[in-house]
């Protein structure tokens, strides 16, 4: 059974990061069904929540949303995602997990959209979801018809920032042990899932997730980018560890791709204290398949 209207490999393929897009605010029968799939969201597989809202022009406040601010990153969006979680949860992964739902969701109605962790002015957009002292924003996506031409600055985020290129599967995914490469046959089943992994969208294109066979479970580990939370410009402008949410957003093409084939499992901690390559890494969570 297809979890969106068409096999989610397909809407995986699908999307990419789409920077610019018609000024025509998104039919409002396509607004009702995004707000309906929110309230289905639920928690993510550690048990976190966030709010999410769609804040969606009209005719006329086309302007209105302009103002909200993307630092120029952006151009002509009608829609934002803007999801909101409570201080002091710091389950990341579950916002990643739950937001990279509602992009599978809006690339399946045909719209394009952009994940910003950092490049948007956090102040407008707390305020316009009257978000409280005690909460903050992640990320916001950015959502609209895609424009048939992509500007110039598209072309040159994507291809200066190598953010077209993926790691190779013998770089993220493993047998037993960091850097002894799992096989596309030693996946078998899982392959699909795995690719759908290597495809997910991430911070800066940094593809942060490595994974580990062992039998039945499939460990994920967080390779953090030497000096990204660091370096000036994410000091600057992002708002949270935006590699955990890459991590989440893996989990979900993950396991998403996984229960649509009919392979069920479910996410464990159960770290299995095999030895790491350096101190970038970091276990996340177990995917035990049944
Ligand atoms: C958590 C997260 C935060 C991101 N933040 C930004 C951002 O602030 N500005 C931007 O232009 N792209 C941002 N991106 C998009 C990535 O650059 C993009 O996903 C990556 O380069 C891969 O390209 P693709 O999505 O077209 O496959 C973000 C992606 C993720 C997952």
């Amino acid at each position: 059974m297809h979890l969106f209207s068409k096999p989610i490999e397909e809407i995986i393929r699908q999307r990419y990061s789409c920077r610019t897009y018609v000024k025509q605010p998104i039919h409002t029968d396509l607004q009702r069904r995004i707000t309906d799939y929110i309230a289905t969201l639920g928690a993510g597989p550690f048990g976190g929540s966030a709010r999410f809202e769609l804040i969606a022009a009209r005719d006329k406040d086309l302007k209105m949303l302009r103002q909200l601010g993307t630092y120029g990153f952006i151009k002509g969006a009608t829609g934002f995602l803007v999801g909101v979680m409570t201080n002091g949860e710091e389950d990341l992964e579950d916002f990643g997990w739950l937001m990279e739902r509602l992009v599978l969701y809006v690339t399946d109605l045909g719209l394009g959209s952009c994940w910003l962790g950092g490049t948007f002015t956090k102040r407008s957009f707390m305020q316009k979801v009257s978000a409280q002292s005690t909460e903050f924003i992640p990320a916001i996506l950015s959502v609209g018809y895609i424009a048939p031409k992509p500007r110039k600055v598209d072309r040159l985020i994507r291809r200066g920032g190598n953010f077209d290129r993926r790691l190779n599967h013998d770089r993220l995914f493993f047998i037993e042990r960091f850097g002894a490469a799992l096989t596309l046959s030693e996946a078998a089943e899982y392959a699909l899932p795995l690719e759908m992994v290597r495809l997910a969208p991430s911070a800066s294109n940094r593809q942060p997730w490595r994974v580990i066979r062992m039998n039945d479970r499939y460990h994920f580990y967080l390779r953090r980018t030497p000096g990204y939370r660091e370096s000036s410009l994410n000091r600057l402008f992002a708002k949270s560890d935006l590699q955990r949410i890459d991590m989440g957003i893996a989990m979900c093409h993950f396991e998403l791709t996984a229960r649509e084939i009919g392979l069920m499992g479910e996410w464990v901690k159960d770290d299995p204290g095999i030895e790491i390559p350096d101190e970038l890494s970091t276990y996340s969570a177990t995917w035990l398949s049944q």
